[in-house]
């Protein structure tokens, strides 16, 4: 597959040449803790539309912009006390801050897809981190797939699924957490959960006290929470106690060895099935299977998180 060739070990050269494209207005493709990102120059128009252009995605649906630190987000965006809070309390790491964006932000309209906020997160991950401090820009990064399909957690998903729309994809090894950041809207002392992830909401309330919810379907809080997503090529059925004819069986937990044909975690870790998630999907998926059943999940921690995906894998696809 020549889509492999711009696959790069994390050298000082490769980082400059990333560095350098995304200086350019390129597409880069990089680790973060949770998944790899789909990158380019947030200030820019037209590195922003060619993310959207990669990715099949539909305008409307926001960005996430990627900084080195709390420091230069406040010069794009208005940082309640609350959102202080947390950044300085799970920064750099898994959470995403939706933020009123200051009159001067210099971010391009395009990654807020109009609206007056802007999401920012300030990765852990040291590659993602190294390319920021070397590039100076600002990066707008979705996941590196194609829209609505399963989000890359290693180089070579990223290279099968855009290979040849980017201009290096720099190889960090499989993602740690393995699925996204959680976004939450802050609006003063208004915290609100738009996606679970990588922060759990027990972490966030242990820190707050309660916080809110979106409404499943409030579109405008949460734009790119679209029903079909991170979805395999196949149907998936969920809370399955058993195998039906022609189905795979993707287990979690001990007691159905006989017929699984992966388990996410056989000792049921969550952080450990969370890891696993989209690789074992990808895998499922390059299998062939036709159908994919899923053992239940237990609705807590990163568990959270993981019925989230794998319910809208298991939606209908309009
Ligand atoms: O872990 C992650 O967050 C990864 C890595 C690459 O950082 N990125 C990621 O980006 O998952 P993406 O584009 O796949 O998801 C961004 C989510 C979408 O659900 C989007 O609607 C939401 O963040 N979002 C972005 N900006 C928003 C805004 N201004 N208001 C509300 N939601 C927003
Ligand atoms: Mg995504």
């Amino acid at each position: 597959m020549s889509s492999i060739n711009n696959v790069k070990q994390p050298t000082q050269e490769s980082l400059e040449i990333a560095a350098h494209a995304l200086q350019a207005g390129e597409l880069v493709s990089f680790p973060t803790e949770t998944v790899y990102g789909l990158g380019a120059d947030a200030r820019s128009d037209s590195a922003v539309a060619s993310i959207f252009d990669a990715k099949g995605r539909p305008s409307f649906n926001p960005l996430i912009v990627h900084l080195p630190d709390q420091e230069q987000a406040e010069q794009l965006v208005y940082f309640s006390e609350t959102a202080k809070q947390l950044a300085s309390h799970f920064w750099p790491g898994p959470l995403t801050l939706v933020l009123p964006r200051k009159p001067n932000c210099a971010v391009s309209q395009l990654a807020s897809a109009g609206l007056e906020t802007l999401a920012i997160r300030v990765p852990s991950n040291k590659l993602a981190r190294d390319l920021l401090a070397l590039s100076k820009v600002p990066v707008a990064a979705p996941s590196a797939n194609p829209s609505g399909q399963i989000s890359p957690t290693t180089a070579l998903h990223v290279a099968a699924g855009l290979g040849g729309k980017v201009s290096i994809i720099l190889d960090g090894g499989p993602c740690e957490i393995g699925v996204e950041s959680t976004v939450v809207s802050v609006n003063d002392d208004i915290v609100t959960l738009l996606r679970p992830g990588g922060v759990t909401r027990e972490q966030l309330e242990k820190l707050l006290g309660s916080i809110e919810t979106a409404a499943p379907d409030s579109a405008i809080t949460s734009p790119g929470m679209l029903l079909s997503h991170y979805a395999p090529s196949c149907p998936v059925r969920l809370n399955a106690t058993g195998k039906e004819k022609g189905e795979t069986f993707l287990g979690f937990g001990p007691g159905t060895e006989e017929f699984e044909t992966m388990n996410l975690s056989s000792n049921a870790d969550l952080t450990e099935a969370t890891a696993n998630l989209f690789a074992y999907f990808h895998q499922l998926d390059k299998m062939g299977s036709t159908a994919i059943a899923v053992a239940p999940i237990p609705n807590v921690g990163l568990g959270v998180a993981i019925i989230d995906r794998l319910q809208r894998a298991a939606a209908p696809k309009e």
